[in-house]
Order: C-alpha cells, then structure tokens, then sequence
C-alpha cells in the first residue's frame, strides 16, 4: 500500500474517487467535513440533519457532489465528540479502507488523520490509519482452489489529507504504520495456513526468504541434527513424536551500527524475541478433543508473530539490535511420542516429568531461552499460545503480560497501549512455583488445574534467570474462532511499538 499526503487547503479540489470525512454523533462536522460542506453549498449540513448522525462505525456515501472535485465523499460516523479516542479513529480509518475495498477502488483519500485527539500524537494518529487500511485490504487465498480475482482488494494508495506543518510526522507515522501492516500481513498469513502447508520446514524457509530480501536480516535454520547437538532434550521430546522435522530458526536483525543507539538502561545487549512455534498441537498422547481441534493450526502464532516483527524491523530498518529464536515443531502422537510420566533433560540440564504431553508450549520454549543467554540479551520477550488458562482469565480482549521486571512490564504494558493491542499484568510470584514439585524430576510439566497459566509462566521462569524477562500468553488473543475465524496478527504491533520506543 502507498501513502501520501496532501494539504487539507484545498480539500474540495482534491482529486479521488472517495474521499473520507469525520461527522461526531448528533451530526457534528469535523473541520473537513465543514469544509467540504461549505464547499458544496451546504450539502453535507442537510444530510446530518436527518439520514447521517455521526454514530459511531457508520458511513454514508455521498457522490458528485457540487463544488467537490472528489466522485464520492464518504461520511465516516466518529460517535461522540468527548468519547473520541485512538480507538475510535483506528476503527473509522480500517471503515473507509473497508469501504474503499468493496466498492473496488484503487485509491481514496482521508482527512481523518486531521481530527485533534488529545494524548495521541498525529504520528501516531498516521501509524493507526496505516495499520488500519491495512487490516481493511488483508486478503487470504494461499490454499484456495480458484483464487476469486474479485475477491482480491485492489486499493493501492490513500492519500491523507493535513496542514502542511505536519506532513514529516505524519510521513513518519505512515511509513513505521506500512511496514506494521506488512509485517501483520506476514504472520496474519503465515497463522491462517493449515498445518499441512505452514510446517516448520515451510516457516523456516519464511525466514531465510526474510533474510534474502533484506540485508540487515540473517538468519540460520538448525536442522534436528544440529539441534540435538545443543542438547535441546526437552524441545526433541515435543518433535520426536512427528514425522514432520523439526526446526530451530535464529534470525538477526542488526541495524547500521553507526546509527544503533546503546539501550536506554545502558545494557548494551539485543533484544530477543522468542515465539512458539508448534504448527500443530493435536496433544500428543495426551490427546484434545475433536471439536475446534483444527484451531490448533494457530498454535505457531507467537513465531508468527516474530516473523512478522522482523519483516518490520528490516522494512523500516530500525537501528536497534534484535535476535529472534524460534523453535517449531509439531505435537502428535505416535510410538515415538512423548507418554505421560516421562523424564527429559532440558538443553539447561535441569529435568522435567512430562505429566500432560499437551503442555507441550513451555518444553520446546524452555531450551529456546537456554539458548538465548550467549546473547548476553537486554531484555527477553517470549510470545505464546501457551494455556488455554490464559484464555479463561482475560478472554480476547488482553494478552496475558508475566514479568518479575516492573520496568520490562511496564514498558510492554505501555507499548500494547499505545498500539491499541493491549496486555494485562498477571502474577508471578514463587508461591506458585510449589505447584510444579514432581517426585521425580526436577519440576513437573503442569501444576494442576489452578491458575493455569501463572504455573506455566512459573515454569518458563526457571529458564529465563540470566536476564530481563518477560511472557506473553497470546493464546486468547491471536486468533479468533466461530464465523470469523482467523489470525489477528496481534501482538505484532505491541512487539513493534515497544522496539519502536527503544529509540
Ligand atoms: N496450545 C495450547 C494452549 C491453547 C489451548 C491455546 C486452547 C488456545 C486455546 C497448549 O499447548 C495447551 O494445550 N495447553 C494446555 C496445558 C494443560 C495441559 C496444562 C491447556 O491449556 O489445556
Ligand atoms: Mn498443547
Ligand atoms: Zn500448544
């Protein structure tokens, strides 16, 4: 998608086949729909009056209008004027580039971006417009039999409309929200392929295509062999029981050294994000059940999710330092499987009984952030869907944020904020821990069924002491299921706007 922008002066001699305008509820005109509505002799005035009152997620569509040079002004509903929020704007933005879609236009404008909103800047204001437009455009058809050429957006360019003063803030916040789309169209895609398709093989290949498009990217792809030299026991238990092979990928993205800043703490260590990467959880022995069993194709969507953060680093060539480590496999049963009571030896040397072979997340995690200590890492994040649990807490609405750092907590918290793909703080403390005692191993793989995802966090924690960690149970949040079913890309933009604030 193309952005650029456009000085708001001459709103009614911008040339396009629709262009949008905010209207609040009870029909109250934003500074450009004033403008057009003066423009047109009052056209706009007559409609709010009676037809469109500015209700939150509605448009009206307005063509030819006399005195516009645009075919088609679109009214886009803002609600009201003092529960105007980021939100609200991110969701009327995504509206029009719906709108632009099914109408199967190539291009639009919008002067929504020009509605002040107080504590969010107008770079931010562009960053959400970009994200939004490119939600609206996401098409999938990678395991469609005949790709529906119709169906496939054709909407390439939205120019937004804004005082000249703000052009470079505004270029700025679409450009960082462009590659914010691109890399959510990354692990959107990735996170809706059947697992037949998305293997670990296939997401490794994903990655090395990163690194061959993008110079600052390099990546390296470990095949079992290799991985089984590293000693990742508790990673090879979750694989052997597939005949799919595993992969353990490691990608880095280092910007010009030049230009990288030292960290803001003074640790001068990268970034690592670690994203689980089982491209199906059928259980294992300890088998799920038939119903929705198929959604356990997402259970790669925290890898996904650093794909896609990578994509984005590398397109906006961020002058930071960031590792990503994924390990992908899948969980299935077989005679070679995992069985209840067994004991491995994780790549730490610590053991662990594997009471659930359905809590197979935390057992190829835990050797990822083993590994994960020779980068001597600033801060550690890790993205799973990792409990069910998790789900039942906080629903679709929060991921689960688990950190014994307030300052990583926070800056995550934060960051999810800011880019409207929230987290919410969970406990981790040690109490907990007790509820992982096996009596024979070092820790069980499950604590029983209270607070589920805190004892899965708990047990990821005894891998993560080298350094500032954190773990986000994305289970709930990153994909939806019933009619809609389908990848949300979330938490690519929490990912991207905590890099993003490291600067
Ligand atoms: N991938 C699942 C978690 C999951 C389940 C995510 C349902 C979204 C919806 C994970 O591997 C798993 O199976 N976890 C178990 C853990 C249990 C055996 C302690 C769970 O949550 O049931
Ligand atoms: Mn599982
Ligand atoms: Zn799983």
């Amino acid at each position: 998608m193309e952005f650029s922008t456009h000085s708001t002066a001459s709103l009614h001699q911008v040339k396009t086949a629709a262009l949008a305008v905010g209207v609040f509820a009870d029909g109250v005109l934003t500074a450009a729909a004033d403008l057009i509505d003066r423009a047109s002799n009052g056209a706009l005035r007559t409609v709010v009056k009676t037809e469109f009152r500015g209700r939150q997620g509605s448009t009206l569509v307005l063509r030819s209008l006399p005195g516009v040079a645009a075919q088609r002004v679109v009214l886009v509903g803002l609600g009201k004027q003092d529960e105007y929020s980021a939100r609200v704007h991110a969701a009327a933005e995504q509206a029009f580039a719906a709108y632009c879609v099914g109408a199967q236009l190539t291009e639009g404008a919008s002067t929504l971006v020009s509605v002040p909103l107080e504590g969010t800047p107008i770079r931010a204001r562009a960053r959400l417009a970009a994200i939004g437009a490119g939600n609206a455009t996401y098409h999938y058809d990678e395991s469609l039999g005949k790709p529906d050429r119709d169906a496939r957006p054709k909407l390439r360019k939205v120019v937004h409309c804004i005082e000249r003063g703000d052009a470079t803030q505004v270029q700025a916040g679409l450009r960082e929200g462009g590659a914010i789309a691109n890399g959510m169209d990354l692990a959107r895609t990735l996170g809706n392929m059947p697992g037949n398709l998305c293997t670990p093989t296939y997401l490794g290949e994903t990655a090395q295509k990163l690194a061959r498009a993008y110079k600052t990217v390099k990546v390296q792809v470990l095949d079992r062999k290799q991985i089984e030299a590293l000693g990742m026991g508790a990673f090879l238990s979750v694989a052997r029981g597939s005949d799919e092979p595993p992969r353990f990928i490691v990608l880095r993205h280092a910007g010009k050294p030049a230009a990288r800043k030292p960290a803001k703490d003074g640790n001068a260590g990268p970034i690592v994000l670690v994203g689980k990467g089982i491209t199906f959880d059928s259980g294992g022995i300890s088998i799920k059940p038939a119903a929705t069993m198929d959604e356990m194709k997402f259970d790669m969507c925290g890898a996904a999710s650093v794909l896609g953060a990578f994509r984005a680093l590398a397109e906006l060539q961020l002058p930071l330092d960031v590792i990503g480590l994924i390990p992908t496999c899948e969980n299935m049963p077989s005679g070679k499987a995992n069985k209840p009571g067994d004991v491995v030896t994780s790549m730490s040397g610590q053991t662990i009984e594997i009471l659930n072979t359905d809590a197979e997340g935390r057992l190829i995690l835990c050797d990822a952030l083993t590994y994960a200590e020779r980068f001597k890492p600033a801060a550690v994040v890790d993205i799973a869907t990792l409990t069910g649990a998790c789900v039942v807490a906080l629903g679709s609405v929060n991921s689960g944020l688990f950190s014994k750092n307030d300052a990583l907590a926070d800056a995550l918290l934060r960051a999810g904020r800011e880019s409207l793909d929230t987290a919410w703080r969970m406990p981790l403390d040690d109490a907990y821990q007790e509820q992982l005692k096996s009596n024979f191993a070092d820790m069980a793989n499950i604590g029983g069924p209270p607070a589920g995802a805190v004892t899965a966090a708990c047990f990821l924690s005894r891998y993560a002491k080298a350094y500032p960690w954190a773990h986000l149970d994305i289970a709930g949040t990153a994909w939806r299921g019933g009619k809609e079913k389908g990848s949300t890309a979330r938490p690519v933009p929490l990912l991207m706007q905590y890099l993003l604030n490291q600067l």
